[in-house]
């Protein structure tokens, strides 16, 4: 099938962009358990979003290209604004319009950031955006420009507080730091969804071969709890006491960029097609730290 109409039929071939990021590794692997997925990974060296061009030549041929490329240094991203801009706006445009020609599905992973996170509620997959940070920003006008240049095949997949194998993040962090101290003291005013990369990746070729083609999803693990509780659960697992998890709050860690305090996103679009949410964040990280990968 030449240029199929991905939109419409089975996607055998995916092109994972920003493939030697944390999340793109997992996905990697998740569309490796079937033999009948031919996948393109390619890293920022191979495929730089932000060059129109070669997302053009790079999204040709493929059903499917999963965006996880992205400009994720938070802070660094007040003080360049531009830049953050640049590759999570314009280069999520420039897979869209790609994607459009190519007759392939997007999906455009977002976050938690565009929203202030001044709510009590979880967010819906439709509340407004009010960014309170130059990277929440950025990736707010990613969605934006990818659903208003390919709007019958753009899924936007909000996610937050990932964790995985393949990347510097929280747990990795706070597992180092625990054996190094004996104690550890986090801040417990953010509230929010640790979720595991291999699971985000799992549910996202779940939705794919369900025959999701666009909308809004929020790919977080269930519940919440706060960085406080998440390394309670975190010495938990290695052993330790989490008692000698120590609380603080954000005034005492004072950073460039502002953070959502209440970030939590509702999961009711995923009963809407048909398919579970992902299942709660402590299972989750159970299960990925029993494997022993954060040290
Ligand atoms: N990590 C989180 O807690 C979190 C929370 C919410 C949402 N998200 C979203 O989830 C997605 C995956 O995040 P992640 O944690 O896997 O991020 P990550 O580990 O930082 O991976 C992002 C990858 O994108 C690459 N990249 C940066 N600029 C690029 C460009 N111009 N062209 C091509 N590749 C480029 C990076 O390469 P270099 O390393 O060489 O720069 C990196 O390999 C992103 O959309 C992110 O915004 C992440």
């Amino acid at each position: 099938m030449s240029a199929l109409n991905a939109l419409n039929a089975t996607p055998t071939r995916y092109l994972i962009t920003g493939a030697g990021g944390m999340l793109g590794r997992d996905l990697q692997s998740a569309l490796s358990h079937d033999t009948g997925r031919s996948v393109t990974a390619l890293a920022r060296n191979e495929l730089d979003i932000t060059d129109a061009a070669a997302c053009a030549e790079a999204v040709a041929g493929h059903h499917v290209v999963l965006n996880a490329a992205a400009y994720t240094a938070v802070d660094d991203a007040e003080t360049h604004e531009d830049m953050a801009m640049l590759i999570n706006a314009g280069g999520a445009e420039n897979l869209a319009r790609a994607s459009a020609v190519a007759g392939a599905v997007l999906v455009q992973y977002s976050t938690d950031y565009v929203f202030a996170g001044e709510g009590i509620r979880p967010y819906s997959e439709d509340a407004p955006f009010a960014p309170g940070s130059a990277y929440g920003r950025s990736k707010a006008e990613g969605e934006r420009r990818a659903r208003a240049a390919h709007p019958d095949g753009t899924i936007v997949l909000r996610t937050a507080w990932l964790y995985g194998e393949h990347g510097p993040n929280f747990v990795r962090t706070m597992t180092r730091l625990y054996r190094e101290l004996g104690t550890l003291t986090v801040i417990d005013d953010q509230h929010g969804q640790p979720t595991w990369t291999r699971d985000l990746a799992a549910q996202t070729v779940r939705m794919l071969d369900a025959g999701v083609r666009s909308g809004t999803l929020h790919g977080t693990n269930a519940g919440a709890t706060t960085w406080h509780g998440f390394a309670r659960a975190i010495v938990e697992n290695l052993g330790g006491d989490p008692a000698t998890v120590v609380p603080t709050n954000s005034a005492q860690f004072a950073r460039p960029a502002r953070r959502p305090a209440n970030s939590v996103l509702a999961h009711d679009g995923w009963a809407r097609i048909g398919l579970a949410p992902m299942r709660g964040w402590r299972a989750a990280l159970d299960d990925a730290m029993a494997e022993g990968v954060f040290g």
